[in-house]
Formats: C-alpha cells, sequence, structure tokens
C-alpha cells in the first residue's frame, strides 16, 4: 500500500453525541504520527464540493464535550451516483490525500464501500450513530448517550403517568434498529417495548394488552420505535389502536424526536469514540483497508465494511425476557 502521509476525515449521514470526540482522536492520533489531516466538511457532499481545509492540533481543541459535529453532516444525493464519487475522488486527489476516515452510520459506510471499490483510496470507518444498529460492534459512537437522553425524558413521563392512570406510548428512534427502544425500555422500567425486530406475526400490542399489565398496574409506559418507511407502525398507530379497541383507557403519545441526537456525550461514548480514533489510524499503519473499527467484549476490532453494513444486528433473546418478566 502507498506511504500514508494525509489523510482525510469526514463524518456523514445523522449526528451522533461523540462523533467530536472521534474527530478529535483521529486527528491528534494522525499529528502524532506525522500525517497531514484533510477535515472534510458537510461529509460526501463536502468532498463532492471541494470543502476541504486542514485541522492542525488546536482545531479540535475544546471539541471532546460537545455534541453535534463540526465538520458538519448531510445526507448526499449527489453521492449515491458514479458521477458524484468520481467527483468526489478528484478532489481527494487534488488534496493529496492517501486514505479517508469516515464516520458515520448504514448509510455512510456503505457510501465508503462503494467509493473504496471504484477507487483506489484506502477506507477505515467508524461506527457513528445513535441507532446502534451496525454489526460487529457491541456499541455505536453516540448510542449510550442517546440511551441516557431517552431515559431522563421517560422518568419524567413516568411522573404525569403516574399521577393520571394513563397509557404513555413514547416513540424513539431507529428506523430498522429496536435498540434504542428495547434497551431504554429495560432501563426506565417500561411496560413494553414495541420494536422493528419484533414486526412478525405476533401482534405486539395485543401481546402487551394480553399480559394483563392493567390489572396490577394503573399507569403504562410503552416505548414505541419510530413507524417503518412504508409508513406502518410509530406510536401514534399504537395510540390510534388502543383508544379504537380500549376506549377505556386514558391514552398519551409523546414522540421525543431529534432530542435524541444531541446533547453532551457521555463519559462511555467520550471514552469509546478516543479508543475508536485512536485505533483507525492505528489500523492504517497496519495496512489495514476498507474495515469499520469497532468494539466487542472491550477489545477494538476490524470488521469488513461489506460485514458491517449488511448483516444483521440481531437484538439479544434475553433482552426481550428481561423486559417481559420485569414488567409483570
Ligand atoms: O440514523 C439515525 C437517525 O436518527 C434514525 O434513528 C432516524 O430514523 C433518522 O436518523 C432521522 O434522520 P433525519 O434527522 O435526517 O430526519
Amino acid at each position: 500500500m502507498k506511504e500514508i502521509k494525509t489523510i482525510g476525515i469526514l463524518t456523514s449521514g445523522g449526528d451522533a453525541p461523540g462523533m467530536n470526540a472521534a474527530i478529535r482522536a483521529v486527528t491528534r492520533s494522525a499529528i502524532y504520527n506525522g500525517w497531514r489531516v484533510m477535515a472534510i466538511y458537510r461529509g460526501w457532499q463536502g468532498l463532492i464540493d471541494d470543502e476541504i481545509v486542514e485541522f492542525t492540533s488546536s482545531s479540535v481543541s475544546n471539541t471532546i464535550q460537545r455534541g453535534g459535529t463540526i465538520l458538519k453532516t448531510a445526507r448526499s444525493k449527489e453521492f449515491l451516483t458514479q458521477e458524484g464519487r468520481e467527483k468526489a475522488f478528484a478532489n481527494i486527489r487534488k488534496h493529496h490525500i492517501d486514505a479517508l476516515v469516515v464516520i458515520g452510520g448504514n448509510g455512510s459506510l456503505s457510501g465508503a464501500q462503494e467509493l473504496a471499490s471504484e477507487h483506489d483510496i484506502p477506507v477505515i470507518g467508524l461506527p457513528g450513530t445513535i441507532d446502534n444498529d451496525l454489526y460487529g460492534t457491541d456499541s455505536t459512537i453516540g448510542y449510550d448517550t442517546a440511551l441516557n437522553t431517552i431515559m431522563d425524558c421517560v422518568d419524567k413521563i413516568r411522573d404525569t403517568a403516574n399521577s393520571h392512570d394513563r397509557i404513555f406510548f413514547v416513540e424513539v428512534m431507529g428506523r430498522d434498529a429496536g435498540f434504542l427502544a428495547q434497551n431504554s425500555a429495560i432501563a426506565a422500567g417500561a411496560e413494553a417495548a414495541i420494536i422493528p425486530e419484533g414486526q412478525t406475526d405476533v401482534d405486539q400490542l395485543a401481546e402487551f394488552i394480553g399480559r394483563g399489565v392493567r390489572k396490577s398496574k394503573n399507569s403504562s409506559i410503552v416505548i414505541v420505535s419510530e413507524s417503518q418507511k412504508d409508513g406502518t407502525g410509530g406510536a401514534l398507530y399504537y395510540a390510534d389502536r388502543v383508544r379504537k379497541e380500549y376506549p377505556q383507557y386514558d391514552v398519551r403519545v409523546t414522540i421525543l424526536g431529534h432530542l435524541q441526537r444531541g446533547g453532551t456525550p457521555t463519559a462511555y461514548d467520550r471514552i469509546l469514540a478516543s479508543r475508536l480514533g485512536y485505533a483507525s489510524i492505528e489500523a492504517l499503519k497496519e495496512g489495514q483497508r476498507n474495515v469499520m473499527v469497532g468494539i466487542r467484549n472491550d477489545e477494538i476490532v476490524y470488521v469488513p465494511i461489506s460485514r458491517a453494513v449488511k448483516w444483521d444486528k440481531p437484538i439479544a433473546r434475553e433482552l426481550l425476557d428481561v423486559l417481559a418478566v420485569l414488567s409483570i
């Protein structure tokens, strides 16, 4: 592999708390090794539009505690086209970038894989998404912070649910993955979670009502993953059903929305991001390419990006049982 002198770094897709800690770690580890760091603004779109400046060590000062991404982010439609990726690669050459570090979720890392399959550029992915839906890593940067944010919100909603004897359907993010819903439900002591992974022939609402929770409790909290791409599901859908099928229940809906994406990263996310960022430079020094750096059983692992984005990351059956048993 060509000797690396300069790397490019970008964040893409949905922002996630801890992305700044990752940018800081990548930047400082690269500079420590004598490499230059080119910061690419607004994700893949910024690479196409040549929004690129050199970072020094002080460019990332005072950022570890900040949510969002100082590099800004975008969801680029143009990068999905071959012409878009050609423009992006032209800018990679223009700035003499020898390798790219990409921080983002499924779509962003799929883009990285596509670029690397068409052009000679080593890419290292860092899992940055609140959804925790990348295969091969126990946690993604931002997931722990989002989980804590949801837990704090549900703790507050619980006061009203209790005081008024209501059922609350609380909608959380996670388009295709129920990690946020399932684990926030456990952490907040909710009565049930309705998750995309459970969308089988079993009706998750009927199952929740059928458990007879209302016999032992006057109030309940059900955490629901946001609606699917086809528009089915979501908290409003389930609340409407309960209003029709069980008019005796007093039902309310809270959609947490983008409240879940911002905020100060937790210590866990800052440390994770710092470790993964440092490891991305070590990976490049070892000659790795087109891998995502993840964490498993507290150890750094390299996962081919093709697997990280395509393979399913199932929710452990045990987590479903824990919630079901503890919510009686
Ligand atoms: O992938 C992260 C995520 O927050 C998903 O949970 C959510 O479905 C989506 O991004 C929302 O994206 P946007 O902010 O572009 O509406």
